[in-house]
């Protein structure tokens, strides 16, 4: 009886962890986590449709957020950074102005914790910028549970060669807010830094949050091109922040959700796909490929001269080379 109990309370901690096992269990106390248009999910390139009609998107007051120093905030289960309604998006059915954003990462060390997947692969992180329709509601929370009520922005993050600077005005105060509930103050910085430098390529979908209780209330933009931060910075984001609010501390890592079914839904594109169809590994094996062809041909080649110039001096004859006689031009 009591390691039944005991089983009980091991699978009830699991399930509100959020792990990649508590997941699962979402459903059970959050029924829309279980619906059929949640996020996020994996993009297969070949499958999006092209749509002409997608505006590119405006972000407006951006790079001057405000005079005020910013609220960062450790929630426990994601960085958080409170932003002014003097940021808003153009270019989406409603005016949606900026509310938060946070980050999503994965194990210690690990180079998959982004939400989003694009073909199949994960990312180091995911920026998610949060916005909601203030054409037709008050407030985020008024806005949250509401059809289209809210619009995100997905940024992948890569780890790249160097240090982002823009990142670094979130990062480099991840150690003042080490435990959960802790904040800080961040003075403005240009946050549409913090977004890839082509933003006219992104793929628009109905999607929801992906954390409970998992409203499909999100349109979602995510942008093909990926941001980068060097390997210290990701690890500044791995290894910084708890989940618990005092000793024992416990890291705040994989706060990432699994790809969700697409289902019936259609995942549109701003731009035409240039890029092969061709997998990293496809490319890569039909580059060696290539190599070796062209390695053998010449070998061939250098054979086949070789053979012919032993058989000429076999003949005893001496090659001479003229020149071409010299025509005019
Ligand atoms: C999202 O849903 C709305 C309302 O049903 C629809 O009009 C819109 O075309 C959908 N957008 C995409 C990208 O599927």
């Amino acid at each position: 009886m009591l390691f039944f109990t005991l089983l009980l309370e091991v699978i009830w901690i699991l399930a509100a962890e959020g792990g990649p096992h508590g997941q699962d269990h979402w459903p059970a106390s959050y029924p829309e986590c279980g619906s059929n248009a949640q996020s996020p999910i994996n993009i297969q390139t070949d499958s999006v449709t092209f749509d002409p009609e997608l505006r590119p998107l405006q972000p407006h007051g951006y790079d001057q957020p405000s005079t005020e120093p910013l609220d960062l905030h450790n929630n426990g289960h994601t960085v958080q950074l409170s932003l002014p309604s003097t940021m808003y998006l153009e270019g989406l059915p409603r005016k949606y102005v900026a509310a938060q954003l946070h980050l999503h990462w994965g194990k210690t060390g690990s180079l998959g914790g982004s939400e989003h997947q694009i073909n199949s692969e994960a990312t180091a992180a995911e920026l998610h910028i949060v916005h909601y329709d203030s054409d037709s509601y008050d407030s985020l929370s008024e806005a949250a549970p509401k059809p289209q009520g809210l619009a995100v922005l997905g940024i992948l993050i890569e780890v790249g060669e160097t240090k982002n600077p823009v990142y670094e005005h979130i990062l480099s105060h991840l150690h003042e807010i080490r435990h959960k509930d802790q904040k800080t103050l961040v003075p403005p910085f240009n946050v549409g830094e913090l977004l890839p430098p082509r933003r006219d390529q992104f793929f628009r979908y109905n999607g929801s949050l992906t954390t409970p209780p998992c409203y499909q209330s999100v349109l979602w933009t995510v942008f093909n091109q990926r941001a980068q931060i060097s390997v210290e910075q990701l690890k500044e984001l791995q290894e910084t922040l708890f989940s618990t609010e005092e000793e024992p501390s416990k890291l705040l890592v994989q706060n990432y959700r699994a790809p969700q079914p697409l289902n019936q839904r259609t995942v549109s594109a701003s731009f035409i796909q240039v890029q092969s169809s061709y997998t990293t590994g496809e490319m890569l094996s039909l580059g060696v490929g290539i190599l070796v062809g062209c390695l053998c041909l010449l070998l061939a080649v250098y054979f086949i001269a070789r053979k012919i110039r032993k058989k000429r001096l076999g003949n005893g004859k001496s090659v001479v080379f003229t020149s071409a006689p010299a025509t005019e031009a």
